[in-house]
């Protein structure tokens, strides 16, 4: 059987960050329902010099560097987003220039809520698969900032950021066999953005509920794949990384797949399995959700990175478990096989020194921000370089002729 899937990943934080503490005060909310409920502590702030562009090819420019991979050597480019700027010209037309990628390279932009970036990652393993013999390469990017309405149930789940994976042959960090995964979809209308909105109109409750239906059958079909029975999933898995729009989200899936997994068995049973198995197979996944927020495409991919990052050599040779779940709704559940020797790749993806890079803004500082970016920006090159640090080396200085301009 030949061995695909990925081969590295690198994530892309912004800059700037506000303290869900702060927002609850402006709010009028108690804290605890932002800390506690949601399990939410802080969220990235996208500045104007940023968007889906810069975050993808920020998150790009890390990844191709830290596996020494040429831009030549990528012959897929699929960028998956839900932030896109531009009705026409796809982001990753954009970020084939930033990075420099040749044009023998099939380059496209997918769009399905949060779960495009697995679309992407699929069938991006699938065509590597299917080509193995030439050894190509596919980058694919999940790029996005989620945004809701200023004091919208939606707002303390917001967050911006990138995560970006190469795919190949002989990967280094996790492999993928994709005729194993279970899928589910189906046409609900639980979070949507109509032509025209910039923010999303959400049914927040009914999310969780298509979410929870999504993850029940995705888990079904998943299980049938590898022919094991219910009761036996969390014995095949060492962890367990699902989509998180929210921290919280990952508590209430794993709960749903508890109650599934020991369904009949005493209920301080199934309380005991559901801490035990939160504590040693989920939590390890949480770090970015809690500190960045909701990334939409790239959210359940920044939850393997925490998992990297947090576990180090503990998770070295084990089996993970990737629910990526998209509002409409898409969702797919997923094994990585983790490779051995991974701490030169961990070191490398800098996820805490991002974190720890970012500067804190008042509300008053977030609102002002997210107000502007509903104006169009003029050419400001001077003004937004000297922002570019070793994390942020792409801005967006505005328009000219009504082109997007990048430095
Ligand atoms: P809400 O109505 O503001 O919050 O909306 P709530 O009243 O449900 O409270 C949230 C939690 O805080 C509850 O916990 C409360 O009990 C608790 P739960 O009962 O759920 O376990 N709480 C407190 N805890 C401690 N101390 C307190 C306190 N007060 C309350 N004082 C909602 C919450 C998530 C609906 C809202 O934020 C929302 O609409 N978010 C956006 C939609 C969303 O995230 N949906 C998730 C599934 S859909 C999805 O994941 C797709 C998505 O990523 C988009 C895409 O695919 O592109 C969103």
């Amino acid at each position: 059987m030949i061995d695909v899937g990925v081969d590295g990943m690198a994530i892309y934080v912004p800059q700037l960050f506000l303290e869900h503490q702060d927002l609850a005060a402006a709010r009028g909310v108690h804290p605890d329902k932002f800390l506690l409920g949601l399990g939410n502590h802080r969220m990235a702030v996208l500045p104007i010099w940023e968007d889906a562009v810069t975050m993808a090819a920020n998150a790009a420019a890390q990844l191709l560097e830290r596996t020494g991979t040429s831009p030549e050597e990528i012959h897929q480019l699929v960028v998956s987003t839900e932030s896109g700027v531009d009705h026409s010209k796809p982001v990753a037309s954009f970020v084939q220039g930033l990075l420099g990628i040749g044009s023998r390279c099939r380059i496209y932009e997918i769009k399905h809520a949060c779960y495009g970036g697995t679309a992407g990652i699929v069938n991006s393993i699938d065509w590597i698969y299917r080509n193995y013999q030439s050894s190509r390469k596919a980058l694919v990017i999940a790029t996005d900032m989620a945004r809701y309405g200023f004091e919208s149930a939606g707002e303390p789940t917001q967050g911006a950021g990138a995560v970006a994976l190469l795919l190949s042959t002989r990967p280094r960090l996790f492999s993928v066999d994709t005729s194993l995964n279970g899928i589910y979809s189906k046409d609900v209308f639980d979070f949507w953005r109509p032509t025209g909105h910039r923010v999303p109109l959400v049914d927040g409750k009914f999310s969780i509920d298509c979410y929870l239906t999504a993850l029940e059958e995705s888990v079904s079909h998943f299980r049938a794949n590898l022919g094991i029975d219910r009761g036996s999933l969390l014995d095949n898995l060492d962890y367990l990384v699902y989509h998180m729009p929210f921290t919280h989200m990952a508590r209430k899936a794993h709960r749903h797949l508890v109650e599934i997994e020991a369904a009949g068995r005493p209920a301080e049973e199934r309380e005991r399995l559901f801490r035990k198995s939160l504590q040693d197979k989920v939590e390890p996944g949480l770090l970015g959700a809690r500190e960045v927020g909701n990334i939409y495409t790239g959210s359940v991919y920044m939850g393997l990175v925490s998992l990297l990052v947090t576990e180090r050599e503990r998770c070295e040779g084990r089996r993970v478990g990737v629910f990526s779940y998209g509002s409409g709704c898409g969702a797919e559940f997923f094994l990585c096989h983790l490779k051995k020797d991974l701490a030169a790749v961990i070191d490398g993806l800098r996820f805490r020194e991002q974190l720890a890079r970012r500067t804190k803004v008042s509300v008053e500082e977030y609102v002002e921000i997210y107000s502007r970016h509903r104006r169009e920006i003029r050419y400001h090159p001077r003004e937004v370089v000297p922002h570019k640090d070793p994390f942020t080396r792409f801005v967006f200085t505005g328009f000219k002729d009504h082109k997007r301009q990048y430095a």
